[in-house]
């Protein structure tokens, strides 16, 4: 599958097999990640993959999922993450462009997956001072995002946006993704000319 098309089949996936996800996989995501742009090369970022099932359970209890469709978004019991790659910014190094940096490291990671054939979401959501806790996280570190990741069990759909950005489930279960039209989005030249 090349970039594009994993890009275009790509959506977050907050329902999963209930098969491991192997350490290499997550590794490469990992490794990809670290790769990403990063504004004056700072690269103030580090990665901790978790993948043990006590702890996958705690990280579970920190995170908030689908918010519009809530409490219909979460995996259900037994359709949970199996595993997750929490991202830290380093507060020792002082970069202006953390944010987009974060942004490009967590697409990197979500591509890298998918190409392996493994799902996954990224989470803002956090209950950031209990996971510190629990993954031991150095108060000189911060939580961005979490991507929680797995092999899906859900197709989510992307729709063409009519009048609304908010994500929905059918009667069947399936959750549809409205995304604003590229006419809307894309200007040539000048804004408003296409
Ligand atoms: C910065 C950011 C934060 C997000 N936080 C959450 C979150 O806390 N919980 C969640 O279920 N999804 C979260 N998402 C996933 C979005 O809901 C999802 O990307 C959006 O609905 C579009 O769907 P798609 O990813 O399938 O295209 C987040 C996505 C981004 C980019």
């Amino acid at each position: 599958m090349g970039v594009y098309e994993t890009i275009l089949r790509r959506r977050s996936i907050r329902r999963f097999k209930n098969i491991e996800v192997a350490y290499e996989i997550l590794e490469k995501c990992v490794n990809a990640a670290r790769l990403a742009p990063s504004g004056k090369n700072l690269q103030p970022w580090e990665f901790v993959i978790v993948d043990r099932e006590d702890l996958l359970r705690q990280v579970f209890s920190t995170l908030g999922w689908a918010s519009y469709i809530e409490p219909r978004g979460n995996p259900p019991p037994g359709e949970e993450p199996k595993a997750y790659i929490a991202i830290l910014a380093n507060r020792n190094i002082d970069s202006k462009w953390l944010e987009y940096d974060i942004g490009m490291a967590v697409e990197n990671i979500i591509l890298t997956a998918l190409e392996q054939g493994v799902g996954a979401c990224p989470l803002a959501n956090v209950n950031r001072d209990r996971l510190k806790q629990i993954l031991n996280i150095p108060d000189t570190h911060s939580i961005t995002l979490v991507v929680a990741l797995g092999y899906p069990k859900e197709s989510p759909i992307a729709e063409e946006f009519t009048n609304s950005i908010k994500y929905w489930k059918d009667e069947m279960n399936t959750l549809h993704v409205p995304k604003r039209k590229l006419a809307d989005v894309l200007h040539r030249n000048s804004y408003g000319q296409h």
